[in-house]
This record gives structure tokens, sequence and C-alpha cells, in this order.
């Protein structure tokens, strides 16, 4: 064969495809979500970057992570910290260029690590071309036929098309100045005013998106987190919610194709591209329809993130996400927070531990010590369980949440939209504290200032600090992802509750994977006995005289010798069994 013929002088060298050996990577995979502006800083000038995190990938490979979700990574005014997209093909100059971003995916890959990242349908930024083509491009235009332009109510056009509220308070309709200086047609957004919303009733729309998708793939990356995938499709006829019986902007019949049409791309590449949505969808049956084996892999569990502390609620949250998962085939994930939420540390050391949108408020009385000894039993309960896990950056050093940033200093738009009552998601984005005594701890030059400020306090939960303790948190997470990948019982896979070892009731929740391993949960206060004759692989707190420690979790290696039910609520020591 003539070998010009096969290196053809006019195509780019091709990209490197993350592996083909295993195809079903996704259904157990560790996935650490990388915030790109606060992971690391590699050119000094504050803000996180592509150079920064290159930098750490070897950080990233010794933690055990199978693949990295990038938050966007876009170039963006940041109104809503990037998922305000300007372009979708190219990389903010603050965090770097297209050609990093391609050299970041090949060097990841190297180690193992597949990328992943966030695309943004529903929205785009208002200074995308798109939008000022059509503000531009006045009332009736094509161009304004790809968003939600429309005329107001009322006899002026004065009055707003319909009252839906915003995920982030407030109005979701603002009205538009027409070229002349005369009051015009309202657009929709369901985010902020920046963030007008697409039209996916437009054929460009979707084109383009799966172009986008395309783009990407092409570079290597191995899947794509769907933002906001349950609000791309709205009811034309603009009904006021509860006018109809089903929603006007939320989980409509119509978005199954748009994600069919996406998994026929994504399973036109090797290696098998995943798409993993963001659905906030409280029926978990409609929920798990998207997973359905055309439509995407996975979505992450908001249920579970949600729930409160115990073992009540998260035996029935783990129960219902199962039972709704296998008869779609698909995996579960499990994930304790992300950069929208209230980091685990702090929201389990209160005293309403659940999490909900809009109930965030300054000044809530929070018990730092009994919380991080939670997140870490959290950690451990949710690596044993069947599926893939996320794990937000800075979880893994058991960050807490940062309550008292400077005011002037917030950026989060939910901040302001809720007239400054609602801190704000900024509290979980503070950059890393990666080595050192003082800020800015190695995120980025000393001397920089960080783009948020650290806690002075944070010189004891760098990384550096914790890779030199064998009881840190960080150290969990190694021990904890070096076993899950060890041990074949763990990641995907079936789940058996361990009822002898849990007596009904209490705050004991027990479940075993495969034939030797089980994973004990205490959510109580008081020491819990754990069964007899069983090996201790690893816990998040110290035992205690043997037991398992209040609001600890132990994973065990049992056999046929392992007595499941506990010994009784005694600190004597058990009768000698023979
Ligand atoms: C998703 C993102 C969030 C963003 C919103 C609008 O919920 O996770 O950060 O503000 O979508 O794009």
């Amino acid at each position: 064969m003539d070998s010009d013929v096969l290196t053809r002088a006019d195509q780019a060298p091709a990209a490197p495809a993350p592996s083909t050996a295993d195809p079903l990577w996704w259904r157990s995979a560790v996935i650490y979500q990388v915030y790109v502006r606060s992971f690391a800083d590699g050119n000094g000038d504050g803000t996180g970057d592509l150079a920064g995190v290159r930098a750490r990938l070897g950080y990233l490979k010794d933690l055990g992570v199978d693949a990295i979700w990038f938050n966007p990574w876009y170039p963006s005014p940041l109104a809503d910290g990037g998922y305000d997209v300007q372009d979708y093909r190219d990389i903010d100059p603050r965090f770097g260029t297209l050609a990093e971003a391609e050299a970041l995916i090949a060097e990841a890959l190297e180690l193992g690590i597949r990328t992943i990242i966030d695309v943004v349908p529903n929205h785009i930024s208002d200074q995308h071309p798109w939008f000022q083509e059509a503000l531009a491009a006045g009332p009736g235009s094509p161009a304004r036929e790809r968003f939600w332009f429309h005329p107001g109510k009322g006899e002026n056009g004065d009055e707003i098309p319909t009252h839906w509220v915003s995920s982030f308070q407030g109005e979701t309709w603002t009205r538009t100045t027409n070229p002349d200086g005369t009051p015009g047609e309202w657009y929709l957004h369901m985010f902020t005013p920046e963030q007008p919303d697409l039209n996916w009733n437009h054929p460009d729309v979707r084109r383009e998106h799966e172009d986008i998708l395309r783009f990407w793939f092409d570079r290597g990356v191995a899947g794509v987190r769907i933002d906001s995938a349950a609000l791309l499709i709205k009811d034309a006829d603009l009904p006021e919610v509860g006018e109809k019986p089903d929603h006007p902007t939320e989980d409509r019949d119509e978005l199954h194709d748009v994600y069919r049409s996406w998994r026929a791309i994504a399973d036109s590449y090797p290696g098998t591209r995943v798409l993993v949505g963001e659905i906030w969808v409280p029926d978990i049956d409609r929920f798990t329809a998207y997973l359905r084996p055309d439509e995407m892999h996975t979505a992450f569990n908001f249920d579970f993130l949600a729930r409160p502390w115990g073992a009540a609620s998260f035996r029935e949250s783990i129960s219902a996400t199962l039972a709704a998962h296998a008869p779609v085939g698909a995996p579960s994930t499990w994930v304790l927070s992300n950069h929208d939420v209230t980091r685990p540390v702090t929201r389990y050391g209160r005293e309403d531990t659940a999490f909900a949108f809009l109930r965030k408020r300054f000044g809530v009385p929070t018990d730092p010590q009994l919380g991080l000894h939670r997140a870490r039993a959290a950690a451990l309960l949710v690596a044993a369980l069947p599926g893939s896990l996320y794990i937000y950056q800075g979880d893994e050093l058991g960050l807490p949440e940062v309550e008292d940033l400077p005011l002037d200093l917030i950026e989060d738009p939910m901040h302001f939209r809720s007239g400054g009552t609602d801190p704000g998601r900024d509290g979980c984005r503070v950059p890393l504290p990666w080595a050192g005594s003082s800020a800015p701890f190695g995120f980025g030059r000393d001397g920089s200032a960080p783009w948020l400020p650290q806690p002075a306090g944070w010189s004891g939960l760098t990384v550096e600090a914790q890779a030199a303790d064998p009881d840190s948190t960080l150290s969990l997470y190694r021990e904890a992802l070096r076993l899950r990948r060890a041990l074949p019982a763990l990641g995907d896979g079936p789940l058996e509750w361990w009822d002898d070892a849990a007596p009904a009731a209490s705050d004991v929740l027990a479940f075993r994977r495969g034939d030797d391993f089980a994973c004990v949960v205490n959510t109580g206060d008081d020491p819990a006995a754990l069964p007899a004759g069983a090996d201790l692989l690893l816990s998040s707190s110290p035992l205690e005289h043997g037991a398992l420690a209040g609001n600890a979790t132990a994973w065990l290696r049992i056999g046929a010798a392992t007595d499941p039910h506990p010994t009784a609520h005694t600190t004597e020591a058990p009768a000698p069994r023979g």
C-alpha cells in the first residue's frame, strides 16, 4: 500500500482516543470534578488554569481517579461561573488555549485518566454571536427564532409573557430595547438575563450542539456532562405552570429525542463516550427514563445528595435508586457534592443536614468536627455502593464551605438574585490549598491573591500536610479508592442489605458486596458493635474498643467465620463463643 495515502500532510494528527479495552469503564468509574478556576493556578494570576491542572495530573493519578469532569472551560464573561458560554469550541484565555486543552486530554489519557467536559445546551451567553445577531436583527427576524423572543402581554407589551420562576429566583423574561430605542420584545432566560435560553425546536440549535459534541469527541474527550439537561424544551404555547398537566419548562417528553440523537453520535466513536445528565427531576421513574439504553449513560443522583443524615433516609434513597435503575440497565451515580451545593463537612455538621437550593442562609450554626466525621463516613459509604462515584475537588481534603467571604468579593448570581439573603455558591468554590502555611497555599505563586480568599486556617488542610498524615481525609480517600480498585466486588454489581448485622430501626446501615465484602455505617452518636470474626479493611474513624464509633463507616472483609449479629451494645468483653 502506498504509505503516502496514510500520511497525508493536510490531515491534522489524530487526537488520542480513550482506550477501547474496557467499554464498560463508566459503570464503575471514579470521576473527579475539576472547577478549573479554583483548582491550581499555573501562571500566578490568581485564577486556576489548564497549566495548573496539567502540573497536578500526578496528584489525581495518585488519588486513584479514572476520569476528570471539567466545569465549563470555554470563553465566557463569567456571569454564572462559565455557564454562560460565548464560544463552545475554544478555551477561555484566562484558563489557557485550545492547544493546551488538547495536550491536557492526551497527557491525562497517558495516565489512564479520561476527560469529561461540560456542555451547556439550555442557554448561551448574551455575548455569544447568535444572541448579539438576534438583538441587532430585531423583531420577526430569523436570528431571533433561535431564542425565545416574545412580545409582552397587555396593550403596550409591557407585561411579562409568563410568570415562570427562575431556578435562581426572580423573573425569567427580560425586555429588550429596539435598535431605534423603543421598548421591544422580551426574551426568556431560565437563569440570569445574561443566559438567554435557546429554542430547541429550531434545527440550527440542534445541529450546532451535535457539531459541538463531535468537535470535542474528535479531540479525545470520553464524555460530556449535560448541564440543566431536563430544561431544554419548552411548551411553545407559553402556558403558566399548572395550566396544563405537563410542566411548560421541565422534563418534557420531547427531550428524549434530543438525547437519542446525542447517544447515536457518542456511539459512533470508539472507546465508549458517555453522556452524563444533570437532571433534577424528583420523580425517580421519570428520572431513570433518561437512562434507557439509547439515551444517556448515567445521570447525577441528587436524591441521595439531598438526603438528611441518617440510616433510614440513606437506606430508603439507596434502595429506591437501585430499584429504579435496574429496569433500564443503567448504573447509579453517587455524588456527595459539587460546585453548586454546600460542602458535606459543613452540611452534615448542622441540625438540618438535608440539602435544598434557595434555603441557604448566612450564620447557620455548624459543628465542624461532627461534620467532618460524617463527611468521612459518607465518603466510605458512597465509595462502596454500586455504580460510578463523583468526587468534587477539595472534598478529598475535607474542606468546609467558606462562609465568611467578604461580601464585595462574592460573584455568584444566586447571592444577588436572592437580594443578598442567600450566600450563594462561592463558598464551595474557594481555591484549593496545596502546600505551605499561608495563602495562597501553593494554589498559585507566592504573593498572588487567589480570586477568592482562602481561610488562614487551611494550612492544616493542604495536600502537603495531609499527604504526610496517615489519618488525614486525603489518606482515607486514597486508601478507599485503592481498595475500590483492588476489590472486584466494589464498583458495578449487586448489593445485598445485611439486616442481620444492622438491628432493625437502628442507626446502623449494613450491606454486602460479593461474597466477602461488607460495609457498615453507624449514623448514630454512640458506638455500635461490629460483626464478630470480620477483618477491618478501612474505617472512617478509629474503632472504639472494637466497636464502630458514632458517625463512622467501616469496610470489612467477611467470611464463613463471621457472625453477622453484632454483639449486644455493651462495653463488656463479649462472651467467648464455642
Ligand atoms: C447547572 C450548573 C450551575 C449553573 C446552572 C445554569 O445547574 O451546575 O452551576 O449555574 O446549571 O447553567
